[in-house]
Formats: structure tokens, C-alpha cells, sequence
């Protein structure tokens, strides 16, 4: 069966326009003196720097490309992460798939439809809550009356209204809240009503940016569940933007590593472990072992290395926790004691330095041209 793509994006090229003052905030620039009568065209050219010809100066760079040629595609109800650092393009990305932001070039379509012609269907078809969650929550409405504010905006039926505000304050624990001002609730359940806000209207995919950035421990775990169960309950496609490795690791399917407005890996997360050349490391403290027993470890098929430790050996795998019997079985069938077994895998942390790194070696994107 075809994989059913609902976001495919081809070469995906956004530039900005780079602003810079030299150093000068409006506020402390000091205006020019302007004297009566004089035309601009009398007055006299501004005063050279000894030593420093025009040709010198350096060329203001016109551009700064946030994203440089990128490609992705994303499959019907996957979660889907876009990891990297700041500035790395992830926001400006999302915008463009969410029909708010028009790219310089390259193709794309979500949903079947156009991001140049059709931006405006596409807009109505994804939902977006960005980090600044709040911007949309007025404080002089009750959680309940922002949501009431929001269903007229998205125009939904207003027979269906009430029935569809009440599911949402069941589905993010926000009942109890319903007639709280929104400043008198905690951060966590202001970005619950931002996420409510945004499942009012079932649309089938959902960007998050960084949904659970500022919040504490307990609330980022609540809106992490709440996103899987967004995905499993309604089938919805969620892609979203972190910072924190782990989520994307709990959340994620697969995910995407940008660099300077640049893919450098898109893969299942298991996949980028295998991809990144990081294995699974098993060390075994045992007895008896022998050169014969550590070349038929090693002439296993799916091990990478095998070396004595001080107490033991050391295995380097892809797949650990297929092998692992496997393993254990062959070294105690050659007379091998085992007092102890540790595993190592590589976490999405240590894959995520490792592409940042390769990258910063290979062919550069994102920057001023
Ligand atoms: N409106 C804009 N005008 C000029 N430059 C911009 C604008 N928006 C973004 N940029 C620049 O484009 C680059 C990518 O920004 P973007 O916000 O997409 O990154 P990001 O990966 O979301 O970063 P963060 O993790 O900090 O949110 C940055 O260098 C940023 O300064
Ligand atoms: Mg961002």
C-alpha cells in the first residue's frame, strides 16, 4: 500500500532581508541636526575615515537565508519532530507548512494543496500554536469564554459549539478551570487552552512549537501525553518543534535534525542511531575469556567490535535488545562465566551533537550570501 503523504515539501528555500543599525539603537541615535532653509542636496557630504576607501568597506550582505533547499515529506498520522538548535530554521519551516509564511522557492503541498496558490486553504485545514501560546488567550475572558471567543473565529457550527467546547475542557483536564481568568491558572493549563483552542476545530494536522517550552516538569509531561493522545485518539498528524532531545525521543516516530536552514538527517530514531554509525554498547563482566571466544563474538554478523576490558568485554552492536540473548548464550556455551551485564545505547542527544558536527564539516547552508 502507498504511503499516504499529507506534507511534501521539495527544495525549500527562505531568505530575510537583513536589518543591521552599526551598532546604533534608535534610541540613543542621535538626530541630525537639521538647518533651516537648507535642502538635503546642500548639505555636505559626510566626513571620510582616514585610511578606509569605499572599495574597503565591506559589502553589506542583502540576505540571510533561514532555509536552504530543503526536502521532506510527512506521512498521515505520524508525530513528527524537528529538532535543532536556535535558529536553525524550525519555526520559519512550520510557517511555511502552515500556509503562513511564503517561501522564495522550491515546491511543496499539504494536503494536496499548493503553499503558493492555495496558502489560504491550507491555513484552514492545520492547526498552529506557537510558543508564544498566550498572544491568543485574552485575559479579560474565562477560559471557557476564550473558547467560546475562538469557535466563533474558526466559525464553527454554533449547534455544535457548546458540545465541542465541553469535550475539549473534559479531553485537556480543563473543567475545573472552565470559569477561571486565565492569568489565575498555572502555565501548563495556559498552554492546555491554547492546544484546546487549537483542537476546536478537528483539523487534521497540528504544529507545535515548542509546546512545552516554559513549563514545569509536571506540566510539560501533561501536554506530552495530551499529544499522544491527540494522535491516537483523533488520527491526527502532529508535527512539532523541541529543544529537548528526550521528547522527541518519547513523542516521535521519526525526526527531523535542522542545521543552519539545512536538513542534516531525517530518519525513525532508530534509524538515525544505525545511520550516525552509534552502536549499542553491551559490557559483559566475566570469567574465561579467551582469543577463540572473542572471535567468534566478533564473527557474529551484527557486531562491530569486540575488546577486552578490564573486568570483562566490550560489544559494539546495532540492535542490542534483538541480540542480547543471543549474546549471552554464546558466551556461556563456550565456558564463559557472566557476573554482570551493562547496556549503553546511544540516546537521540548523542546523535543529535554527532549531525551537528558532520554537518558543520560538509557543505554549508543557512547564512548571509
Ligand atoms: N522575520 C524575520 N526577519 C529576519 N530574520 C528572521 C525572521 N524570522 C527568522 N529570522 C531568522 O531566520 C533564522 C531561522 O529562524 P527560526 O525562527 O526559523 O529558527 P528556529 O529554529 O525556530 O529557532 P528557535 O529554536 O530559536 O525558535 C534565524 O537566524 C532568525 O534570526
Ligand atoms: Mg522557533
Amino acid at each position: 500500500m502507498a504511503v499516504d503523504i499529507v506534507i511534501d515539501m521539495r527544495d525549500i528555500v527562505k531568505s530575510y532581508k537583513v536589518r543591521k543599525n552599526n551598532g546604533w539603537s534608535d534610541a540613543s541615535r542621535p538626530a541630525r541636526p537639521c538647518i533651516p532653509g537648507r535642502s538635503d542636496a546642500s548639505r555636505p557630504a559626510r566626513p571620510r575615515i582616514p585610511g578606509r576607501s569605499d572599495a574597503s568597506r565591506p559589502a553589506r550582505p542583502e540576505r540571510f537565508f533561514a532555509l536552504d533547499s530543503v526536502s521532506l515529506s510527512i506521512r498521515r498520522g505520524e508525530v513528527f519532530g524537528l529538532l535543532g538548535s536556535n535558529g536553525a530554521g524550525k519555526t520559519t519551516l512550520i510557517k511555511i507548512m502552515a500556509g503562513l509564511l511564503e517561501a522564495d522557492g522550491g515546491t511543496g503541498t499539504v494536503l494536496g494543496h499548493d503553499i503558493y496558490k492555495e496558502h489560504k486553504t491550507i491555513r484552514g485545514m492545520v492547526s498552529l500554536v506557537a510558543p508564544t501560546a498566550d498572544i491568543g488567550t485574552d485575559n479579560n475572558l474565562t477560559v471557557r469564554q476564550n473558547l467560546e471567543f475562538w469557535a466563533v473565529v474558526y466559525d464553527l457550527e454554533k449547534s455544535r459549539r457548546q458540545d465541542r467546547i465541553n469535550e475539549m475542557l473534559d479531553f485537556l483536564n480543563l473543567r475545573q478551570y472552565e470559569n477561571h481568568w486565565p492569568m489565575s491558572i498555572s502555565a501548563g493549563n495556559r498552554q492546555k487552552l491554547a492546544i484546546a483552542r487549537s483542537l476546536l476545530v478537528r483539523n487534521p494536522i497540528l504544529f507545535l512549537d515548542e509546546p512545552t517550552v516554559k513549563l514545569d516538569a509536571k506540566g510539560a509531561e501533561a501536554v506530552r501525553e495530551l499529544v499522544k493522545k491527540i494522535n491516537r485518539e483523533f488520527g491526527t498528524t502532529v508535527i512539532l518543534t523541541t529543544h529537548y532531545i528526550f521528547e522527541a525521543e518519547e513523542l516521535c516516530g521519526r525526526a527531523a535534525i535542522m542545521h543552519k536552514g539545512k536538513i542534516v538527517s531525517c530518519e525513525t530514531v532508530e534509524r538515525l542511531r544505525h545511520s550516525l554509525r552509534k552502536y549499542d554498547e553491551l559490557t559483559v563482566a566475566c570469567d574465561n575469556m579467551n582469543a577463540g571466544t572473542l572471535e567468534a563474538v566478533r564473527a557474529l554478523p551484527y557486531v562491530a567490535g569486540c575488546e577486552p576490558s578490564d573486568h570483562g568485554i566490550v560489544i559494539q552492536t546495532h540492535g542490542l535488545r534483538e541480540h542480547f540473548i543471543e549474546i549471552l548464550k554464546l558466551l556461556r556455551g563456550r565456558g564463559v562465566s557472566v557476573s554482570g551485564v551493562e547496556t549503553n545505547e546511544p540516546t537521540l542527544e548523542d546523535i543529535f551533537v554527532d549531525a551537528i558536527w558532520s554537518s558543520a564539516s560538509g557543505p554549508s547552508g543557512g547564512g548571509e550570501r
